[in-house]
């Protein structure tokens, strides 16, 4: 297992929110993409919120179009989130709370190259599970960690699993993990570690929400048996463990460049800047 981390995620409040501020007018074209895309997310408003949504929608229409059309590493495009501001997004699915930044402690030495200029584990063959959806809770680490975990088992067995989030959410709260509040992949490691194994979706499904601990140490279906903490802002050490080892948990800042995302290898100087302040923050 190889970790770094901390991150993004919860709480949530409703708040509505503020308008671009000068009236969009809408091109016909706009009008044609945000009815279809209402259709294709089954999205109804009162008529009072079909302006303010539509007005929204079309804001992020433009930034994406205007962001594919430069020259970035990355492509946006319209998804489940396109008629919300970013303001909102945060105050709905970002966490509000300070967190840890990283693992505390690193233990990761790396050589000193030369890296790979890129390595796809999907193109290797079955060892990136499918990207699932954490819903309204504050627990993107245990995302991290399962997901992380899915693919060193899977390189070491062959075999694909998919792993309890909920689990997580439940009982990793003696490794100052949240639940819904937010937790550390690093932190969730030393859990699974500790407990001896963490069960799978399908006999511990995910719940979206804090609940209490129902692990079955017979239904334990994945372990851990190192881990390794990569020290912060080292890109260097990430790419050497990915291409030595298997993928890696990590994290960042997410800043509204982010929330539009839809492939390619995601870079914003932002959030960048916005990470690196947020740890100065927490050390000092
Ligand atoms: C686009 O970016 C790449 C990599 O940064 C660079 O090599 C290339 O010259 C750029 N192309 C244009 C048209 O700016
Ligand atoms: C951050 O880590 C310190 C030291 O391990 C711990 O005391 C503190 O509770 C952690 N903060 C959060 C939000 O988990
Ligand atoms: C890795 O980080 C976790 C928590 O963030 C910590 O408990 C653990 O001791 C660290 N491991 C090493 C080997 O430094």
């Amino acid at each position: 297992m190889r970790a770094t981390l901390s991150l993004l995620c919860a709480t949530w409040l409703l708040v509505f929110p503020g308008l671009p501020a000068a009236e969009l007018q809408l091109s016909t074209l706009e009008n044609f993409h945000f009815k279809s895309w209402m259709m294709q997310h089954q999205k109804e408003y009162s008529t009072k919120e079909y302006h303010h949504r539509q007005q929204i929608f079309a804001s992020n229409w433009r930034k994406i179009n205007a962001h594919n059309k430069g020259n970035h590493t990355f492509k946006m495009a319209l998804n489940q989130f396109s008629d919300m501001s970013f303001d909102e997004i945060k105050r709905k699915y970002l966490w509000s709370e300070p967190q840890n930044c990283s693992a505390t402690k690193s233990n990761y030495f790396r050589g000193t190259g030369p890296y790979p200029t890129s390595v796809d584990w999907r193109k290797k063959g079955n060892f990136v599970s499918a990207v699932k959806n954490q819903g309204a809770c504050g627990s993107c680490w245990t995302f991290s960690t399962t997901g992380a975990l899915e693919s060193a088992v899977a390189i070491a067995s062959g075999k694909m699993l998919s792993l309890a989030e909920q689990q997580l959410v439940d009982c990793a709260q003696d490794f100052n993990n949240h639940g819904c509040q937010g937790g550390l992949p690093s932190q969730a490691f030393e859990y699974i570690l500790y407990n001896k194994g963490i069960m799978g979706e399908d006999t511990y499904p995910y719940e979206g929400k804090d609940g209490h601990c129902r692990f079955q140490p017979q239904k334990a279906i994945a372990f851990v048996k190192d881990i390794v903490n990569i020290t912060l802002n080292d890109e260097e050490a990430m790419v050497e463990a990915v291409a030595l080892y298997n993928p890696v948990s990590f994290a960042y800042e997410v800043t509204e460049d982010f929330m539009s995302y839809k492939r390619g290898i995601y870079s914003s100087i932002p959030a960048m800047a916005a990470l690196s302040r947020a740890c100065a923050q927490l050390s000092s």
